[in-house]
């Protein structure tokens, strides 16, 4: 039996975008299904506000890329208007050391959702739309500045690999079978959500940790790399406007302009007061075997097409940040819970 909210399963609600999409869902009326993988330990932090607050809008359910008859069973028995696919392994640097984990989740799980739909849909003749989380880092090695839809991909990483995969999967079953199927070309995108070993996240951290004595210093690897930095909660935006369009398409979403990781440290220090060369230390253990210098994109088509723009800039974002990480780091210092140098070596 259909209820009358539309319906949403989110694969990789515990992590950063999944909790903000979560968050625009249920907001928006939807009843929000999320994929959560087994643990050992309880890892629904970034989500356990909105469990709380929207006891009808939102099930749980336990589910792993990995596995595709738990895939496939999860879709025939929710039948969900839209399927967001964020689910991943998703840290370029540790694709390196685990290349096949990297490649099986995020490449042959996305063919395993792809698949599941299709049967679902072919039994039951309702469309589900299909969103998959494609990335910049397909550009890698770019040939072009900026980068657009048209900008061709030579990835640099095993997760940069597997995601191509995943991206022209999603076009084949799209093209071949008729799927309401579109890929987000997301640049990177941030907030004080985002997991402690990304680069932004691991700065912010530090130095709100350093400028309480919490921590001494900062080991970073590439300090010249450069990104296009967004906020994450108006990406996920994006994605739903995505699937709310007639035709499926693929979008880049970006803001349009670069900063290197060295001008993150200079804005991160410099909102508490401090010089980033007293205290970042550059360990040559961080940089990865093959490296994506620079990227930055070119969001004109979905500013024209979905009527998307940024809400935040790059100095907003860091500002966002590292107020939060301050704030955490007060409440570490009140407690005593705060890690001796914190800094995680990854
Ligand atoms: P994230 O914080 O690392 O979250 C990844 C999510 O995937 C987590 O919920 C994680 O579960 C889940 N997951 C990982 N392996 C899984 C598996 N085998 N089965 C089921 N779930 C699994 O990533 P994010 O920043 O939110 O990114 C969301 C998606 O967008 C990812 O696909 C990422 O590759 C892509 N993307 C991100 C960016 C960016 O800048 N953030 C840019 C472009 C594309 P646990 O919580 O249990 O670990
Ligand atoms: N993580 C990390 N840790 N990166 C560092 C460090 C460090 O200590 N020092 C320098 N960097 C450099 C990396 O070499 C890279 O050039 C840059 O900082 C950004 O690294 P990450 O924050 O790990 O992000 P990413 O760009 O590799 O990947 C993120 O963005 C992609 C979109 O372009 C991830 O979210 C991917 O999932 C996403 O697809």
């Amino acid at each position: 039996m259909k209820s009358s909210a539309r319906r949403a399963l989110i694969t990789g609600i515990t992590g950063q975008d999944g909790s903000y999409l979560a968050e625009l869902l249920v907001a928006k009326g939807y009843h929000v299904h999320g994929m959560v993988r087994r643990s050992s330990s309880v890892g629904t932090q970034r989500i356990d506000r909105l469990c709380l607050d929207s006891v009808d809008g939102l099930t749980l359910h336990h589910g792993d890329m990995g596995d595709a008859g738990g895939l496939a069973r999860l879709i025939r028995e929710i039948r969900p208007d839209e399927v967001y696919n964020l689910a991943a392994q998703s840290h370029v640097g540790v694709s390196f050391e685990q290349p096949a984990c990297t490649a099986d989740a995020n490449a042959f799980g996305v063919l395993r959702i792809l698949e599941a739909i299709r049967d679902v849909q072919d039994a039951i003749g309702d469309p589900i739309r299909f969103y998959q989380a494609s990335s910049s880092e397909l550009f890698g090695k770019a040939t072009e500045i900026p980068q657009s839809e048209t900008t061709p991909f030579h990835p640099r990483s095993p997760y940069a690999v597997s995601k191509l995969y995943a991206h022209w999967i999603t076009v084949n079953y799209r093209e071949s079978y008729g799927l309401h199927a579109s890929c987000g070309i997301l640049f990177n995108h941030e907030s004080p959500r985002r997991g402690e070993t990304f680069v932004t996240r691991k700065i912010t951290r530090a130095a709100a940790r350093i400028s309480l004595g919490l921590q001494e210093t900062l080991q970073l690897g590439n300090l010249d790399a450069s990104r296009d930095w967004g906020y994450a909660g108006d990406y996920v935006e994006a994605m739903w406007r995505m699937l709310q369009q007639d035709d499926p398409d693929d979008y880049v979403i970006a803001t349009g302009e670069t900063h290197t990781v060295r001008e993150f440290c200079e804005h991160s220090f410099g909102r508490l007061g401090m010089n980033y060369r007293d205290f970042v230390e550059v360990d040559q253990r961080l940089f990865r075997p093959a490296e994506v210098d620079a990227l930055l994109g070119s969001p004109e088509k979905a500013f024209r097409r979905l009527g998307w723009r940024p809400q935040h800039s790059f100095a907003e974002l860091v500002a966002l940040m590292v107020d939060a990480d301050l704030e955490l780091a007060r409440k570490e210092l009140a407690d005593g819970t705060g890690r001796r140098a914190g800094d995680s070596p990854l």
